[in-house]
């Protein structure tokens, strides 16, 4: 068997990155964009270009976060998408949300092709396949919806690698890239163009006067006519709607294994339609090729042995492809939406100035490219026309009740559950690396020991709005169930919404309590 990496840690950002400073000022913008990924780059690359003064910060560094752990397929094939969108939602919708990820891919060719950037671009043709009868079903619904909104895919009966399949749907034309090295490039021409940079500045609030003042955790202030929140999951809500994303989306974690196969792919890239997802797609490591097989999405923070995914993507990479070389492993967090569109727009029907973009629900290339576009026509005036389905207050979620009531029915037991959930372990018990639940007089503590033995507790409810984190064993992180905050062993925050750390406790103080028998 070959070995698993210890770590760890995304091929995409490997090599080592450029850093910027963190804001140590008050400054003035025009446009003040929050998030570093794809979404926010491409939208300070296409407002600079307009010539607006635009700002972007980031609560740690860029492209570190969903867009530099993606698996950076460039396609508007999204699984099976469209039936589900016109069975859900309407076929207008269905239509809008085509040719908006239709466009967007055209657009990111078109640069690449244009700007000659590297950023190890291959064209590819998509494919979804199934592998049970009610796969089959859900493909040929899929293949009506292509015709119903005139997309060009053709009907297979086989794969081109050694899967047994039902049939299979092919989209010619996509393709495949380096987001990293993509995104770089377009960040690269908007600095160039005047762009300023902060990392480690995480916004935490905004005043509205005449203009936005966005706050940061350090206080200093930044003054924009215009704020964009691409920052994955919205730091904020805007007045008076206080949870509105919260009540409407929910976050997935997925996994990513980067091999060297035994046996090569020749060409395509493949997602099956059932769950547990199975994606692969090919990529090139130093003049090799190699595969990317992702999959076992859950829910984040659900109370599970991450490592267990890992196990489950080695065992099908090993029985399709045979396994030479393991170069990397990796997950990734999603934000998924009740009713299975982004929400692109104004924050809110009385916050104009201030818009967003979330909720791609992993198909976050061609739907950021697009939301970028969209957010830069909001900001510009231009008509918005079939792609108002995409505002966040859009009435879908009257006709999703079922879903909606489901994900808050989720966010209400893990509020409630963990609170009374039972303490697991002895400490004296503990491995290295290992990580348990505890009580201590009475209340859910969460207790670490690292590799050389030192111990770490941290108090597992959720700065947010108090949900119980997890533990994470294969990224050594407190994950919440809720809207997806993530923290270190030691409590720090690595992944909003959550702004503040967990509570943390000595070792010698929460050993006192125990050896009083507390009631642990
Ligand atoms: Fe919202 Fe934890 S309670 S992220």
């Amino acid at each position: 068997m070959n070995k698993m990496p210890k770590k760890s840690s995304s091929y995409w950002l490997q090599n080592k990155q450029r850093s910027y400073e963190p804001l140590k000022k008050d400054i003035d913008c025009d446009i003040c964009i929050v998030g570093g990924g794809i979404v926010g780059i491409t939208s300070a690359y296409l407002l600079t270009k307009l010539h607006y003064k635009v700002v972007l910060i980031d609560e740690g560094q860029v492209l570190s976060k969903t867009t530099g752990h993606t698996s950076a397929k460039m396609t508007v094939q999204h699984g099976v998408k469209y039936s589900e969108l016109i069975q859900n939602l309407g076929e207008n919708e269905a239509k809008a949300y085509y040719e908006m990820n239709r466009t967007a891919l055209e657009w990111m060719k078109e640069k690449i092709i244009s700007d000659n950037l590297d950023c190890d671009y291959a064209e590819e043709a998509a494919y979804v396949y199934a592998l049970t009868e009610s796969g089959l079903e859900s493909l040929e619904a899929e293949y009506e919806a292509y015709n119903t909104l005139g997309i060009d895919g053709t009907f297979e009966r086989d794969l081109p690698f050694n899967i047994e399949v039902k049939g299979a749907l092919k989209l010619e034309e996509q393709g495949r890239f380096h987001p990293v090295k993509y995104c770089k490039a377009l960040l690269e021409q908007a600095i160039n163009r005047g762009l300023k940079v902060y990392e480690e500045t995480t916004a935490v609030n905004i005043l509205d006067g005449e203009q936005q003042l966005v706050q940061t955790t350090s206080d200093y202030k930044i003054k924009a006519n215009d704020v964009l929140i691409t920052s994955h999951y919205p730091f904020y809500e805007g007045k008076g709607m206080y949870m509105m994303y919260m009540m409407r989306m929910y976050p997935e974690r997925s996994y990513v294994l980067c091999i060297k196969p035994k046996a090569d792919l020749s060409k395509g890239m493949y997602i099956n339609v059932e769950s547990p997802a199975r994606s692969v797609r090919k990529i090139d490591i130093n003049g090799e090729s190699a595969l990317l097989i992702v999959g076992e999405e859950h829910r984040t923070g659900d109370n599970i042995n991450t490592m267990e995914k890992y196990d489950a993507l080695y065992q099908f990479a090993v029985e399709q492809f045979g396994i030479e070389k393991i170069y990397a492993r990796w997950s990734t967090q999603d934000m998924m939406t009740v009713s299975g569109m982004p929400y692109i727009g104004p924050l809110t029907r009385k916050d104009e100035h201030i818009l967003v973009a979330t909720g791609f629900n992993k198909w976050g290339m061609t739907n950021g490219t697009a939301a970028a576009r969209l957010l830069v026509d909001y900001i510009t005036k231009q008509p918005i026309g079939s792609r108002q389905v995409f505002h966040p207050k859009h009435t879908y979620i009257l006709r999703r009740f079922k879903a909606f009531a489901k994900q808050n029915k989720d966010v209400v037991a893990h509020l409630v559950k963990g609170k009374f959930e039972k303490g697991q372990v002895e400490i004296d018990e503990l491995q290295k690396n290992e990580a348990k639940i505890i009580r201590v007089d009475g209340e859910r503590k969460g207790v670490y020991k690292n590799e050389v033995g030192d111990i770490f507790f941290v108090d597992t409810t959720c700065t947010h709005i108090g949900c119980e984190v997890n533990w994470n064993e294969a990224e050594k992180t407190w994950d919440c169930p809720c809207h997806g905050s993530r923290f270190s062993y030691d409590g720090e925050v690595l992944e909003g919404p959550a702004e503040k750390p967990l509570q943390t406790y000595d070792y010698k103080m929460i050993d006192n309590f125990l050896s009083k028998d507390s009631g642990y």
